[in-house]
């Protein structure tokens, strides 16, 4: 057994020590931490620790409350408090962007109004008839009867599934404002659903994109806008942090013509209709764009256009002289043509969106030769994990 003491945690949420000179990664710990551990993996350059036992706690440490959390690994932050996850994620984005982007600023952080149970959506792994998720970096099932991170109405789902007969394959479980239930299941064997036994709040059943019961969407709300949401459309996860959201575009965003770049069922360009003459958005998943125009009829929102296909294919083809553009791109961040777009057309305005740091700071240093960084605020999108959802406001300058 070594011992080491925690120096900080890394972009992951895990402890970072030093032993005989080399890095070690040991999850499950916090800074300032005196523990003892195993080695579990050597490299070269780094080392990866299990941890074993603590002799000096951090006092921000806290009893996990879920029952799977050493095996599931997906809460690296649940043995530590609401405010230590906050302060580190603070921190984190700050870091993040002083070491890929140059960038040395503040950071406003908004907290989530929920620690626990805040996702409106479950992807679970179909083994054998057992539900779960696959334990970190491994493809071994871990059966769950819940999750602390979602939605009670999920883990209804989860618990009591009877009318779901489904051996091996993928299923997505959603909910909204109104406590219904979206299923989409997909199976490379035959799934069998009991009809006469579904419950009433399930509002549909789609299997490898096949409606077989009910309808194919719900509706849910963020903030004051309702919005349809089919079954394969991204949809933001805490309802809550996406208002605020809404919030901080709308305090910090107005002009003639709004560009929402990758935006799903229209949510963020929507929010915005009253601040702007023309909105404009792009998204590649057609389902979500007719959501989008749905939404945009059903919200009586009549300045919008909407625009299925690849950002930078699409772009090509739209003449318009955007004064502001938002962009809330997939983890992978801008794609070269996207940025060339924002770096040739230079809007006043961009509100950059995203929940990859990493990625997010490559592009703001991209961009940093047009744009000024005017605001960073932080956002708990995903407590109990290390992520964190980010908003930066940048301004062109005068180059
Ligand atoms: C993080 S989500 C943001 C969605 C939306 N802004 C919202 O608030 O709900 C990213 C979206 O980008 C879409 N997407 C990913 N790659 C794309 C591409 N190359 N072109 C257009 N849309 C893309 C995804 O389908 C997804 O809906």
């Amino acid at each position: 057994m070594i011992t080491s003491k925690i120096e900080r945690l890394d972009d992951e949420g895990r402890g970072i020590a030093y032993n005989e000179g080399k890095v070690v990664f040991i999850p499950d710990t916090l800074p300032k931490e005196e523990v003892e551990y195993e080695i579990t993996l050597d490299k070269k350059n780094f080392s990866e620790g299990k941890l074993s036992h603590i002799l000096h706690e951090n006092k921000n440490r806290v009893l996990p409350k879920c029952p799977l959390y050493n095996i599931c690994g997906g809460c690296s932050l649940m043995h530590s408090n609401i405010g230590f996850q906050e302060e580190y994620k603070s921190n984190k984005i700050k870091n993040i962007l002083r070491r890929y982007a140059n960038i040395d600023t503040d950071i406003k952080f908004v907290k989530s109004n929920k620690d626990l149970f805040y996702r409106n959506k479950i992807v679970l792994k179909v083994e054998n008839s057992k539900w779960g998720y696959y334990q970190k970096k491994s493809h071994n099932l871990l059966e769950v009867d819940s999750c602390l991170l979602v939605n009670n109405n999920i883990n209804e789902v989860i618990r009591n599934h009877d009318y779901i007969n489904i051996i091996d394959g993928e299923i997505t479980i959603r909910t909204n404002y109104l406590d219904e239930i979206l299923i989409s299941i997909t199976s490379e064997k035959k799934v069998n659903i009991d009809k006469n036994n579904i419950p009433e709040n399930i509002k549909g059943i789609v299997i490898n994109k096949e409606t077989i019961y009910g309808d194919n969407y719900f509706y849910d709300m963020i903030s004051d806008i309702k919005f349809k949401v089919s079954y394969n459309s991204f949809f933001q996860i805490n309802n809550y942090i996406a208002g605020e959201i809404f919030d901080i575009l709308r305090c910090n965003l107005e002009g003639e013509n709004l560009l929402d770049l990758y935006c799903g069922v229209g949510t963020l360009g929507l929010s915005l209709s009253k601040k702007y003459n023309n909105i404009y958005g792009i998204e590649k998943i057609r389902n979500a764009i007719e959501d989008a125009k749905i939404n945009a009829k059903e919200n009586e929102i009549n300045n919008t256009h909407f625009y299925v296909g690849d950002t930078g294919t699409v772009l090509k083809n739209i003449d318009v002289q955007f004064d502001t553009v938002i962009i809330d791109p997939p983890r992978s961040g801008l794609n070269d043509e996207t940025l060339k777009y924002l770096l040739d057309s230079k809007p006043k305005n961009i509100a950059y969106v995203s929940c990859n740091t990493i990625t997010l700071a490559r592009d703001l240093n991209k961009l940093s030769e047009l744009y000024n960084l005017r605001k960073v605020t932080g956002l708990d999108m995903f407590p109990q994990t290390s992520e964190v959802e980010c908003v930066c406001l940048l301004e062109k300058n005068n180059k």
